[in-house]
């Protein structure tokens, strides 16, 4: 069975990638922060007969991710998923990411998060991937990031988002001739805790959607940027 990679697996989006490929008897790599708090992907990992492993990893931590490739090394790793992420100040909150009251420590947190822990996963398991049958590394992104499907000027958020779907291109052109797939994903407005209630989808399904683009995902398909059911995500 292949093995899968996942970042932020402890909850919402990275969780659902955790449950549905184990359901299927994948090999999973669960990254989280903190795996003593981690209890519903715990018990996941205690009844997947061993093919869940939980690793802890802070994605701003290059030094523990470069660790935890290592603890790998020679193991083939067929899909690597940058999930992890964070929104940033939101609500009353969201003048510290709005034109003129910027907080740019806060700003920077989120590019180390969302842009600077996609590229530092990819460059450490890149190897990883190269090695595996299926050779796929994706990102979870935003449409937030596209400058022309939506306008919401949350800068930390949506810079990173498009600064990483950006990226991801440009890593698609250097790793083809590693005959590495590179994709960007939208997983859609997700019921989680970043997502919120009002969401109107579900990580079930959102996750479904992004599994079978996964599945179906050619070289040709490398350097793109989709929406978890399939539709192109104007950049
Ligand atoms: N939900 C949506 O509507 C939506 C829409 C577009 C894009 N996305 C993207 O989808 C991805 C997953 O989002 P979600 O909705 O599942 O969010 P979520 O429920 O807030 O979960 C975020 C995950 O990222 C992890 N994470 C955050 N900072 C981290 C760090 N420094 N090191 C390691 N892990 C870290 C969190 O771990 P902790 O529990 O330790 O904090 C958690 O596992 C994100 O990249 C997000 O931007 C979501």
């Amino acid at each position: 069975m292949p093995t899968v990679l996942v970042t932020g697996a402890n909850r919402g989006l990275g969780l659902e990638f955790v449950q549905q490929y184990a359901a299927d008897g994948w090999s999973v790599i669960a990254a989280c922060r903190d795996p003593g708090t981690a209890t519903e992907l715990q018990a996941t990992a205690a009844g997947a007969k061993g093919k869940v492993k939980v690793e802890a990893v802070e994605i701003t931590d290059h030094a523990a991710i470069d660790a935890m490739a290592a603890r790998y090394r020679g193991t083939p790793i067929d899909i690597l998923i940058n999930n992890a992420g964070i929104i940033g100040p939101v609500r009353r909150d969201i003048v510290r990411q709005s034109f003129g009251t910027m907080d740019y420590a806060e700003w920077q947190k989120v590019l180390q998060v969302n842009l600077f822990g996609p590229m530092k996963v990819s460059e450490a398991f890149a190897d990883h991937v190269a090695a595996s049958d299926q050779k796929k590394i994706a990102t979870v992104s935003s449409t937030v990031g596209s400058n022309t499907e939506m306008k919401a000027p949350v800068y930390a958020y949506a810079s990173s988002k498009a600064a990483v779907t950006k990226v991801m291109g440009l890593m698609a052109e250097t790793l083809k001739p590693r005959g590495i797939i590179c994709l960007t994903f939208c997983p859609g407005h997700v019921m989680t805790d970043m997502g919120g209630r009002d969401a109107n989808v579900h990580r079930r399904d959102s996750i479904a959607g992004m599994r079978k683009l996964l599945a179906a995902a050619t070289m040709e398909k490398s350097g793109s940027f989709t929406r978890y059911n399939g539709e192109t995500v104007a950049f």
